[in-house]
């Protein structure tokens, strides 16, 4: 059991979110809610049984109900409602900085327009509190053409995202397959960042380094499988934003005890936490901080170096970026 002092220090120590995806904090309740606002007909009878149905084997078999959740979104304030929904609980759980995912081509291939997607989270990202940022994923089981067609359609809207990332079915897409697109936004100034070694080889994060040049890797936690990996993503300090309650909803683990998140840092990674979709996966950031630290032998310097690794990773000015690690230090010096 976590003793109590530990639990107070995840829950109260600033944090930076780098890995969530919007639509994957869309709760059953606002899922119904919208449903009915927007006259959407679901599969599920109610919200009991849609919860049910969160019963996942692998990546796949979340996605199709991911998206079947998204189905509800049509109009600006349904994403400005998910949203605001996301930030108080964020804000709750002491996040400063987040940086949101959000995936277009789901709702673009329903009929909604960009600015209705993009106005909506930024507007209620503009009204929080909480410092926050959005990168656009592209959806990596679509072709690379419509990769292009979505960041064209975007770029009217390009001072409201910081930068662009790769999500959805892994094993078969590779990052290389999204090369051209990723060139465009690394001429464009845009961040860039890429799942990859979630469900995918080691391989695939070699690919996202060398041809997307990625800045942080999404999971990533199937790096240790490879020595010469390992050693480089430490020696270049290259951020991982694994999510560990995703990891073992999604069978990557198959129990919180087997995470790798501590090898990670003990093979000296700039490894994070994150939430990745808590709506799905039982929980928000401090969800998840509080079921690693129960399961694994991590303290109070593992907590340290988790918050300070959280904004030293972030897409934040220098000077911000060290006002937040002298936050972090200064919270620590009084526990
Ligand atoms: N992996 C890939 N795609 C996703 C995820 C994830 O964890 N969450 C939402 N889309
Ligand atoms: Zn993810």
């Amino acid at each position: 059991m976590l003793n109590e002092q530990l639990r107070r220090v995840l829950q109260q120590m600033p944090k930076a979110e780098l890995h969530i995806h919007i639509e994957g904090s869309l709760e059953p309740e606002l899922i119904f809610a919208l449903a009915e606002r927007n006259g959407v007909k679901l599969a599920y009878g109610s919200v009991e049984e849609l919860r049910a149905a969160y019963a996942f084997t692998d990546l796949q078999s979340f996605l199709d109900i991911y998206y079947a959740g998204a189905s509800v979104l049509l109009k600006e304030q349904d994403f400005y409602d998910m949203t605001a929904a996301y930030l108080k609980r964020a804000e709750e759980d002491n996040v400063r900085h987040t940086e949101i995912f959000f995936d277009p081509q789901t709702h673009t291939h329903r009929g909604v327009a960009m600015d209705v997607i993009i106005n909506g989270i930024y507007r209620a990202c503009q009204d929080s509190p909480v410092s926050a940022t959005l990168i656009l994923c592209f959806l990596r089981h679509l072709s690379e053409e419509d990769a292009i067609v979505t960041l064209e359609a975007a770029l009217p809207y390009r001072d409201k995202f910081i930068g662009v990332g790769l999500d959805s079915s892994e094993v078969g897409n590779p990052p290389e397959k999204f090369a051209r697109v990723f060139a465009r936004c690394r001429e464009l100034g845009l961040h860039l960042v890429a799942h990859a070694g979630e469900e995918g080889p080691p391989a695939y994060i070699y690919t996202a380094l060398d041809t997307l040049k990625v800045e942080r890797i999404d999971h990533g936690v199937r790096c240790l499988e490879d020595p010469a990996l390992t050693e480089r993503l430490a020696r270049e300090q290259m951020a991982l934003t694994v999510c560990p309650l995703s990891n073992i909803k999604l069978c990557v683990f198959d129990k919180m005890e087997q995470h790798n998140i501590l090898d990670l840092l003990n093979a000296n990674i700039v490894a994070t936490v994150n939430s990745d979709d808590p709506a799905y996966f039982g929980g928000y950031m401090n969800d998840n901080f509080i079921a690693t630290f129960e399961a694994l032998p991590l303290g109070l310097s593992h907590a340290q170096r988790l918050a300070r690794n959280s904004f030293a990773a972030a897409f934040l000015p220098a000077a911000q970026k060290q006002q937040y690690l002298d936050e972090v230090d200064a919270f620590f010096a009084k526990v």
